[in-house]
């Protein structure tokens, strides 16, 4: 009898906890829901899905946004075809969404109307938007947008035409400024870099791809319009490699880095290859000449260019984007006077500003003659990736489908909400 009402008093104990348990975990369930980004906008690709582990830079701390730090994106927009994808990526980005950066500037660098109308509607998209008008465009434009800055903060300059950006570059990029005041200009580890793409071919990142080999005669001739035209606004290519065939033609088929595009809208493909043949391989194509310099044909070559994306797409396909990733201990590539693009870099705005006007075009006084004038250097975070579409010499890129599964990709993965890059004016 006792043992019975001993037994059910602790039963009725047990019940108590468990029932306390689950209202716990109710309210705890409820309080993260409410505290996680807005329901309407898709989860962020988790960082190990793109590749890249967030333990592994030898930064000090975990990348948690600095407070009382401001971070700003300067973007320099030119053509909406590039910039309905990176859209994507920055919003993202916004600290409204969890990222790093509190405000975007937008320097309006075009007078071509559709564009400037697209840029406007972006603009009206979102609150952390603002344009900056500047009184002249192009080269002489880039020079004045850095009298536009706010003093004492990190700004990350971003180029129209940059891809594709993992989640972490923009906060790997600005922690590492901040952490090294030594470095004027950190820059993140770009595709289609003239310094960097040396550097990842020589550490094995790049595959062997060829263009299709098609006959002229069976190119449409929607596909082969005029070469001086405006390509047509890119639509979605699957971005995976997989789902494209293999390269097929003669044995003695070679692509130089000075040749010219084969066709008008063409794609690349992979060269079948075993461990035996695989330097054979890659000595067929364009990379296997590139070099190491501002000026080289790793800038001047819409091949070397091409064949350093279709690379990407594979590693980012194989989740493999960790054969970028170098230096021991996170310390970053150091380009110490030799011109780095800047097509995405963090720097302080403090420091530009108090040394202002520059004397020569933006990225020779960036990252040549004012880090040597004041002892400072430019570093490349290494595990910060992001890709650069092409450079002002590489335009033949455009002719391959690389645009279209770029956009792919960002539809599939980077856009949040209804992007306005979804509209065409
Ligand atoms: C920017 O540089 C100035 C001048 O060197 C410095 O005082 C300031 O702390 C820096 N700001 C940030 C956010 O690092």
């Amino acid at each position: 009898m006792l043992g019975g009402i001993f037994d059910s008093s602790r039963l009725r104990r047990r019940w108590q906890l468990l029932i306390l348990t689950i209202l716990l975990s109710i309210i705890l369930l409820l309080f993260f829901r409410h505290e996680g980004r807005p329901r309407e906008l898709s989860d962020p690709v988790p960082l190990n899905q793109l590749g890249i582990s967030p333990h592994n830079q030898g930064i000090g701390h975990r990348l948690v946004k600095p407070s009382g730090v401001k971070v700003i994106g300067l973007i320099f927009f030119g053509r909406k075809d590039r910039v309905q994808i990176l859209q994507c990526f920055l919003e993202r980005n916004l600290a409204v969404n969890g990222g790093w950066l509190d405000e975007i500037h937008w320097i309006r660098n075009t007078d071509i109307k559709a564009d400037v109308d697209y840029l406007h509607k972006i603009v009206a998209s979102n609150p952390a938007y603002r344009v900056i008008e500047i009184k002249e465009t192009g080269f002489v434009g880039y020079g004045l947008a850095w009298t536009t800055l706010q003093p004492d903060a990190i700004y990350v300059k971003i180029d129209d035409d940059v891809v594709w950006l993992a989640d972490d570059t923009i906060p790997r990029i600005v922690s590492t400024k901040l952490e090294h005041p030594e470095y004027l200009v950190v820059s993140a580890n770009m595709i289609n870099s003239p310094l960097m793409g040396w550097v990842h071919y020589h550490m094995s990142a790049i595959k062997p791809y060829l263009p299709e080999v098609i006959n002229p005669e069976d190119v449409p001739p929607s596909l082969a319009p005029d070469k001086d035209a405006r390509p047509p606004p890119p639509s979605r290519i699957p971005w995976r490699y997989s789902a494209h065939p293999q390269w097929t033609g003669p044995d003695d088929y070679l692509f130089s880095h000075d040749q010219e595009t084969p066709a008008m809208r063409h794609r690349w493909l992979r060269l079948p290859t075993s461990q035996d043949d695989l330097v054979k391989q890659l000595h067929r194509t364009p990379i296997s000449e590139a070099e190491y310099k501002t000026w080289g044909n790793s800038l001047q070559s819409w091949a070397i260019a091409a064949q350093q994306h279709y690379s990407f797409l594979e590693n980012l396909c194989d989740n493999k984007l960790d054969l970028y990733q170098f230096s021991a201990g996170g310390l970053p590539w150091v380009t110490d006077y030799r011109r780095v693009s800047i097509n995405l870099i963090a720097v302080n705005s403090t420091e530009i500003l108090e040394h202002l006007p520059m004397d020569t075009v933006d990225e020779e006084w960036l990252t040549v003659s004012l880090p040597k004038r004041i002892q400072k250097s430019v570093a490349v975070d290494t595990h910060a990736l992001a890709v650069h579409f092409s450079f002002g010499t590489q335009g033949s890129v455009a002719t391959t489908d690389l645009l279209g599964r770029y956009l792919d990709y960002a539809q599939e993965n980077a856009c949040m909400a209804d992007s306005p890059g979804s509209y065409w004016i």
